[in-house]
């Protein structure tokens, strides 16, 4: 990873060597006065920014005097050539009045970039090209006298929800980044259920993060900028380790609550970006010798888009997850865009039917009929089925008659802390409790 400190360091520099006026701590805004070099050309840069508040000014060194080339004002970035193709900086960027700005680090840019489909990437490439070409050839020239660009960029006015966004995105990446560092996640554990024999298969392990100011967050806020950022590759390496060790922890407290027992299983949650990050597969292995799980006890949980959109990933890791005799489940089945033709093309064991089709189920009406023909489906192909979503005893009634093996859901439990765990299962097993 490379590292954002260089710029931060040279703005400190040329700051005088005095605090910068950084509000907040890890939101990356840098407050600098007027005046201030924030770079200089043909140094090697290490982020980009983007102008909250302030005006700079871009300028070049041509035959011993300072050519000035463009002024930038709020909503715009500077900065971003030498971190999209490695190249020193082009100009030197100064304060021409007092500016808040918002460091972009290679890592927010770069990542996105990598990730970006291949036409996009090289249309960049040949853009930031020509635009050098084009730099160096007026540069050559005695004088330059007319701005290369002059557009304003994104204007707060005209963009100013795309803006807003980019900058929520920024300022999320850095909290996720910083949440991993002092452990801010948390997992939490939501019982998966035998329907037929009324006990307790297994667990679904959740990631929520408990926010210093915003109490605890829930995945769907912060998981697809982890995604889009690559963050989400150390983040699952936790969640993996730590789904694992409340394992072997679980299967202690159980056998001291109710000696032998079944063993249960955990299923973890996977990204896209896990399976594309080559070493994944090497990663689940270590942890598996280092906590001594046995593999058939855990589950992989993916979403469907990633089978349709990343095959070629998916299969690789998946085959090799197999081997390792890892189990595998589709999550939210039935919402993705289906195509069944991959569920013979890959390991697959399990498929969780979508809340979707259980939150109105009723007897004999249409997702009735559909949770029944996933569920045939699924036998015939020698999956099991978990239905997601079970709020209420009839619904667990109805796919109890439908032959669903598993069944997850508020009527059981909702997702909660390890600690919780046994308490729920002594009251469960109570003739009050839902099994
Ligand atoms: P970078 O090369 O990383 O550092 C200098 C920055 O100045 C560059 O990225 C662009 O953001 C900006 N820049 C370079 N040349 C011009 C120009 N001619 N007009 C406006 N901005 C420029
Ligand atoms: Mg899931």
């Amino acid at each position: 990873m490379v590292s954002t400190e260089s710029d931060h360091q040279q703005i400190l520099c040329a700051y005088g060597g005095s605090e910068p006026k950084e509000s907040a701590g890890i939101d990356n805004h840098i407050l600098v006065d007027a005046g201030t070099v924030i770079f200089r050309e043909g140094e090697r840069g290490s982020s980009a920014f983007l102008i909250e508040r302030g005006e700079v000014e871009i300028s070049v060194r041509r035959n011993g005097e300072d050519v000035s080339l463009a002024h930038r004002g709020p909503g715009e970035v500077f900065g971003e050539m030498a971190i999209i193709d490695d190249q020193p900086r082009s100009a030197t960027v100064t304060a021409s009045q007092p500016c808040q700005l918002l460091m972009i680090t290679r890592d927010q840019l770069v990542n996105r970039i990598e990730q970006t489909d291949p036409v996009l990437r090289m249309c960049l490439r040949v853009i930031l090209q020509r635009f050098r070409t084009t730099l160096l050839r007026v540069q050559a020239m005695d004088h330059v006298d007319l701005p290369l660009r002059n557009d304003r960029g994104l204007e707060p006015d005209r963009g100013a929800q795309q803006y807003d966004e980019a900058v929520r995105e920024i300022k999320l990446e850095e909290e996720i980044r910083h949440a991993l560092r002092q452990e801010d996640f948390a997992l939490y554990y939501q019982p998966i259920i035998d329907l037929h024999a009324r006990s307790l298969a297994g667990f679904e392990s959740l990631i929520r993060w408990r926010h210093k100011h915003r109490g605890m967050i829930a995945p769907d806020v912060f998981i697809p900028t982890a995604e889009a950022s690559g963050l989400i590759v150390p983040i699952s390496h936790w969640v993996f380790e730590e789904a694992c060790q409340a394992l072997v922890r679980l299967d202690q407290d159980m056998a001291s609550l109710c000696g032998a027992h079944q063993p249960i299983f955990m299923s973890i949650n996977l990204s896209v970006r896990d399976f594309a990050n080559l070493e994944c597969v090497d990663i689940v292995r270590g942890i598996l010798d280092r906590t001594g799980v046995a593999p058939e006890r855990l589950k992989i949980e993916i979403t469907e888009s990633l089978l349709m959109h990343q095959p070629e990933v998916a299969a690789t890791a998946l085959s090799e997850f197999k081997t390792m005799n890892i189990s595998i489940a589709i999550d939210d089945f039935g919402t993705g865009y289906s195509s069944l033709s991959y569920l013979h093309k890959f390991p697959i064991d399990t498929l969780k039917i979508d809340r979707s089709f259980i939150r109105t189920l009723e007897k004999g009406n249409d997702n009735y009929e559909i949770v029944g023909t996933i569920i045939n489906m699924a036998d015939r192909l020698k999956m099991k089925v978990v239905a997601e979503g079970v709020e209420y005893a009839e619904q667990a009634d109805l796919l109890r008659d439908l032959g669903c093996l598993y069944g997850q859901g508020y009527h059981y439990a909702k997702p909660a802390p390890e600690r919780d765990i046994i308490p729920w299962l002594q009251q469960a097993q109570t003739s009050q409790g839902p099994l």
